[in-house]
């Protein structure tokens, strides 16, 4: 019997006040997890969120033989001793866009890997040429036969390779396909982001040799193999990105723990910007804003790591639909990332999209309306547009959410915020009968 759909009820216009603690990092734990397959061991991963990637992650490596098991609701034990099989399989691997860092994996152990090209957050056409051209400089013959990359090396041999552009998913799967490669590669123009450093640092405790992991150049000494270990992921910087766009929107006293402030850094900036609050501390920080001081406009430009991540501009678009002023947001990482601009005009935004430029007119107020997710961050936008609206907003498919936020409703609920999951077919309370 599938799982009924569920949809999200808000009741806007309540201040967010009290604390709460973030979870482990989607980003980094999507890497982490096929990374195990390297490893001839037990490996025990700490801090682990409870999302649908992770379980869909968890149920494609079981697939292929991996013993995998919960020892608590945060701690994962994987061990891939005993896994023979290098084909993931397809209609799981479709259900999220990490499913590709199994490639290099499996490649790295096998030298053979058969993985379904990946599905996800579809805002946007998203290639993986770029990875494709790393498993081939490392000696690999890659081809795509019926939607399945189908990749073989006889050999993996380290060399040196430039990325057209620090993409996140090339830089951590070629990393996956190079540990136990012949020699030294070395990856210049990679990706600097925190997830990025987290797999590196995994994979290091499990023995692997990485260095510059964090700079735009990172070297991997091969290595004969990789031994079990522990390792603990870092903190959500999205999610802690998301909520503190939230309260800065909402109004009132947010206090969020498990946090790391240097991974936040350009965020912080734009949300103090827009007349926020920001207060740091070693692991938590405090974002607030009175109710009935005004949110300013501003810019904002979305870069790779350290710049603003792209994962937080629309979370930013529905925080500065309610500014005083003219906003600007110019999307560089993706070639059109607004697909959430549609479903934020039927709450009374004023916004207008030309190529990966957003402008941003903002209004006195936004009104509760039926809204849909069409992706991971597209759905958490309209959570925080609608804990800003008049009236009640309803957003349904809101599993591309649970895909990567761990307890957001109750989590917005410990906050203060009026929000509960009914069955998406329950009768709309939305106002849709206008006088
Ligand atoms: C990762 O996606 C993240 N996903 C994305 O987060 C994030 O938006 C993105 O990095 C940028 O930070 C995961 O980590 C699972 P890229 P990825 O390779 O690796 C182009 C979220 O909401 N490109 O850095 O796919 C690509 O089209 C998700 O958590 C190629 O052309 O991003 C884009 O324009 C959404 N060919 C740019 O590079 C390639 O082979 C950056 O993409 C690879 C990428």
């Amino acid at each position: 019997m599938p799982e009924k759909l569920k949809k999200y009820v808000i009741s806007g216009g309540k201040p967010l006040n009290g604390e709460v603690s973030l979870s482990g990092g989607k980003n980094a734990v999507v890497g982490i997890i096929p990374a195990a397959v390297l490893v001839k061991g037990v490996c025990v991963i700490e801090n682990v969120p409870a999302i649908n990637d992770v379980a869909d992650l968890v149920d494609i490596m079981k697939k292929m033989g991996a013993d995998v098991r919960y020892l608590d609701e945060k701690t994962l034990r994987i061990d891939s001793t005993n896994v023979v099989s290098y084909v993931a399989d397809y209609d799981a691997v479709r259900k999220l866009r990490a499913s590709y860092y199994l490639i290099g994996a499996l490649l790295g152990r096998f030298g053979h890997a058969r993985v379904g090209l990946p599905g996800g957050c579809d805002f946007v056409e998203r290639p993986i040429d770029y990875h494709i051209k790393g498993f081939e400089a490392l000696g690999a013959i890659v081809d795509i036969k019926h939607g399945i990359v189908v990749a073989d090396a006889e050999k993996l041999t380290g060399t040196s390779m430039n990325l057209d552009f620090p993409s996140v998913g090339a830089t951590v799967n070629i990393m996956l396909a190079a540990v136990l490669a012949e020699g030294l590669t070395v990856i210049e123009n990679a990706g600097k982001e925190p997830h990025i450093v987290d797999i590196a640092n995994f994979l290091n405790a499990m023995g692997a040799q990485i260095k510059g992991a964090g700079t735009d150049v990172i070297k991997i000494k091969g290595v004969a193999e990789l031994h079990g270990g522990h390792y603990e992921i870092i903190p959500d910087q999205i999610e802690a990105g998301t909520f503190m766009a939230a309260a800065a929107a909402a109004g009132g006293r947010v206090i969020l723990r498990n946090v790391i402030p240097k991974h936040l850094e350009s965020i912080s900036a734009k949300i103090e910007e827009s007349g926020a609050k920001v207060e740091e501390f070693d692991d938590y920080l405090i974002v607030s804003r009175d109710a009935d001081s005004p949110i300013k406009n501003l810019n904002i430009k979305t870069l790779p790591y350290p710049g603003f991540p792209t994962d937080m501009q629309s979370q930013m678009a529905a925080l500065l639909s309610r500014a005083g002023g003219t906003s600007i947001i110019t999307e560089t990482i993706f070639s059109h990332r607004f697909k959430y601009v549609d479903e934020l005009r039927r709450m009374g935004a004023k916004m207008t999209v030309d190529g990966n430029i957003c402008v941003i007119e903002g209004v006195d107020k936004l009104t509760g309306a039926s809204v849909r997710a069409c992706d991971l961050r597209t759905g958490v936008t309209l959570v925080i547009a609608a804990l800003i609206a008049e009236g009640i907003t309803e957003i349904s498919d809101v599993r591309y959410i649970e895909r990567g936020y761990e307890n957001i409703v109750d989590k917005l609920r410990s906050l203060g915020a009026d929000i509960k999951v009914v069955n998406d077919d329950t009768p709309a309370v939305t106002e849709t009968k206008i006088s």
